[in-house]
């Protein structure tokens, strides 16, 4: 039987794996058909079949929320983003907590309630839960269905941010449970983890973008999108722990109804517990604070509230806050201590990055003797010195972070801190970017060692054999790794050398661990099957800082052979010199990328290296796009599974022949090679009656 397509299965049939790639289709398809009508105006398909697709789509995503894709075309409702939010009122208004702050507040507190209910004897039980440090949302439902997400605002008024909170997997699109209210608001905290927080950052940081303080700013700052899709590349998570307007309320207190909630599908607190009295109250404190350490998000307290829902009537509100609710904080995690040190960590990717060396000291029952300064300008922008003695906080990040410097306390000797402009790690030159998009001195001081810093170097060869790059197959980070901690490849040459090695008697590959005989000898044999390479992958491969894949090929077409580059750029290290000027005046090439190219080439180490490498391998001279060809200046759509070459490899010879490959069919396109089990682009193109060859058809047409 043949084996369904996804595109033809019923969306209850479909597994997750299909689910994934029928959304990843779906993405595509209609963002191309978005760009045919609204940028061309040229629509290529009925609007019926255009909204079937729209709506396979949102039922997939119905089904499985978590695979929203940041690109998904739900999250793209009129192309462009919006420009402000829209209020909504509040059907019932949010409110806020009043504050406990030691054991007596929160006595005074049950004792207040106890009054006011007029109780003698009978129990007062209240829940003991953590307060998440994160904003709070609220999500309304009618018969199930997500209707409206909004933030908290002023408490009467929010802004309604439906979109953003739909690509939260936490949050269901839609609900089943016995007995559903028709409307249910349901309320509760979007929040970031430390773990994801520390991701985040990660990638902003090497995206060149301001990094968030902590987690809480993080999740406020993505939830606050214009676009969606922002949100939904930010993993937020969300915890449901109270409610707003409810047609019915599922339960008698407040355990039972988010005893109801979690089987409804919302994430509740599994912390969450009902306390009897005072001292079980005071007690579950105690045990959330000892757990806070551990817990992988933020929390800032215990939030206590009497448990049943008709003492929560009777007890109300007042001012912004209920009456039978209260947030017991905890000490704020400061403490004061002398930074000893500051020392300079070198990042994978050359970043320079201070941390305080501190006295050790506790904050918040944990030990600090580390705490981030984040950057150069940090460092004077408090004007942070070693031997002062500093405030330390264990805020939102896991990180301690150094609030601020008593100034009295200094001794007369201090002197500013001077940032070191030589990388720690190798001695290099350390310096500071223009980031090209914004033109502005990049945050982080960068180490230029690349592969001769030990901090960068793994780094810097899992670039070299990557995919865009040498791509030499059996060779990953993992083995990369393992390699360089024996010192066996330090240097892009020693790959090319691994061979000789074990032929010498030097190192033997295949006695390691994970290694064969017959693993060895593949790893050398796609080694030397990448002994001849082009040179747009050869520049690509050097790990130029600003020198991806389409600069490296614009090189490439511009010097043809690695000889007429290396003079040029040798030629090009005077600014005013004729050479730097060609340099910049390549197409794509502005300034910023200029500059990097002649700095690598500035730097010996990166020379030697290269020098290195030129003994092993053969850079071919690029080959120039024929004019001539039957295909030049076409444009081709390679669709379907190809049996005689890889997609890559066809896309590159459709190239080298001066043919322009392109992703989708529209009324543009020349040829469309249909390849085994070709679909929608093959009856787009003979929708436009545009020309379709298979394979043999098209690589005789190229006379291969
Ligand atoms: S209950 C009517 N429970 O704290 C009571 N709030 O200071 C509604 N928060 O705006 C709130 N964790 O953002 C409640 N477990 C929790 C909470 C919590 C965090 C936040 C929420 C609220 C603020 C009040």
């Amino acid at each position: 039987m043949a084996k369904a397509r996804s595109k033809d299965i019923d969306i209850a049939d479909l597994t997750r794996g299909q689910a994934k790639s029928e959304l990843a289709r779906l993405a595509r398809e209609i963002a191309d058909h978005d760009r045919a009508y609204h940028q061309k105006d040229r629509p290529v398909i009925a609007d019926a079949t255009y909204d079937a697709l729209r709506r396979r789509n949102d039922a997939i995503e119905r089904r499985f929320p978590d695979l929203i894709r940041p690109d998904s075309p739900s999250l793209r409702v009129a192309a462009a983003p919006a420009e402000k939010f829209e209020k909504v009122s509040h059907a019932q208004p949010m409110f806020s907590l009043g504050n406990a702050f030691s054991d007596d507040d929160v006595e005074d507190f049950y004792n207040r309630v106890r009054r006011f209910l007029g109780l003698d004897r009978e129990t007062l039980a209240l829940t003991a839960e953590p307060k998440i440090d994160g904003l709070s949302a609220s999500l309304r439902y009618v018969r199930g269905d997500l209707v409206l997400g909004a933030t908290r605002g002023d408490g009467q008024v929010g802004e309604d941010i439906t979109r953003n909170l739909r690509t939260i997997s936490d949050i269901p699109q839609h609900i089943a449970a016995p007995d559903l209210p028709e409307t249910m608001e349901i309320r509760g905290e979007v929040f970031m983890s430390h773990q994801d927080f520390a991701q985040l950052n990660e990638r902003q940081t090497k995206e060149g973008k301001p990094v968030f303080a902590n987690p809480r700013n993080a999740a406020a700052g993505s939830v606050r999108q214009l676009d969606p899709s922002i949100t939904a590349s930010r993993p937020l998570r969300f915890i449901a722990y109270a409610w707003g307007e409810m047609s019915r309320i599922p339960g008698r207190t407040q355990i039972e109804v988010i005893d109801y909630l979690r089987d409804a599908g919302f994430p509740t607190n599994p912390l969450m517990r009902l306390c009897q009295n005072v001292d079980e109250i005071l007690q579950a404190y105690g045990e959330i604070e000892l757990q806070r350490s551990r817990l992988d998000y933020d929390i800032d307290g215990v939030v206590y509230k009497v448990n049943r829902l008709d003492w929560q009537d009777r007890l109300g509100y007042v001012s912004r806050a209920p009456r039978w609710a209260i947030a017991h904080k905890f000490p704020p995690e400061q403490a004061i201590t002398q930074l000893v040190e500051i020392e300079i960590q070198v990042g994978r990717t050359g970043a320079l990055t201070p941390v305080a060396k501190l006295q050790p000291v506790t904050v918040g029952g944990v030990v600090v003797s580390n705490a981030s300064l984040h950057n150069e300008d940090e460092i004077q922008r408090k004007d942070i010195r070693v031997g002062d003695m500093v405030v330390v906080q264990r805020a939102g990040d896991v990180i301690p972070q150094v609030v601020k410097v008593l100034q009295e306390k200094r001794g007369k000797s201090s002197k500013p801190y001077v940032f070191p402009d030589k990388c720690p790690a190798c001695g290099c030159h350390a310096v500071r970017e223009t980031n090209p998009k914004t033109g502005k001195p990049d945050a982080a001081r960068r180490c230029t060692g690349g592969l001769i810093c030990p901090a960068q170097a793994v780094e810097r060869l899992r670039h070299f054999v990557s995919r865009n790059a040498f791509d030499i197959e059996g060779l990953g980070e993992k083995q990369i790794q393992a390699f360089w901690d024996d010192k066996l490849v330090t240097q892009p040459a020693d790959i090319f050398r691994l061979e000789k090695r074990q032929s010498d008697g030097d190192r033997d590959l295949a006695a390691r661990e994970g290694w064969g005989e017959i693993s060895a000898a593949n790893l050398f044999n796609a080694v030397n099957e990448r002994r001849a390479i082009g040179l747009d992958r050869f520049l690509f491969a050097l790990g130029i800082r600003h020198a991806g894949a389409s600069t490296a090929r614009r090189l490439a077409k511009n010097y043809l052979s690695i000889d007429a580059f290396l003079k040029a750029v040798r030629a090009a290290q005077q600014p005013d010199s004729e050479a730097y000027g060609d340099l910049v005046a390549i197409d794509g090439i502005g300034e910023v990328v200029a500059q990097a190219i002649v700095a690598f080439f500035q730097e010996p180490h990166n020379n030697e290296v290269v020098k290195e490498l030129l003994t092993e391998i053969d850079v071919q001279d690029f080959e120039a796009p024929s004019s001539t060809s039957p295909v030049a200046g076409k444009i081709v759509v390679f669709t379907g599974s190809l049996e005689k070459m890889t997609r890559n490899e066809a896309k590159a010879r459709a190239e080298a022949l001066g043919a322009k490959v392109s992703g989708s069919v529209s009324n543009k396109t020349d040829i469309v090679v249909a390849g085994s089990g070709a679909g929608s682009k093959l009856a787009k193109a003979r929708e436009f009656g545009v020309e379709v060859l298979d394979e043999d058809e098209w690589l005789s047409r190229i006379g291969d």
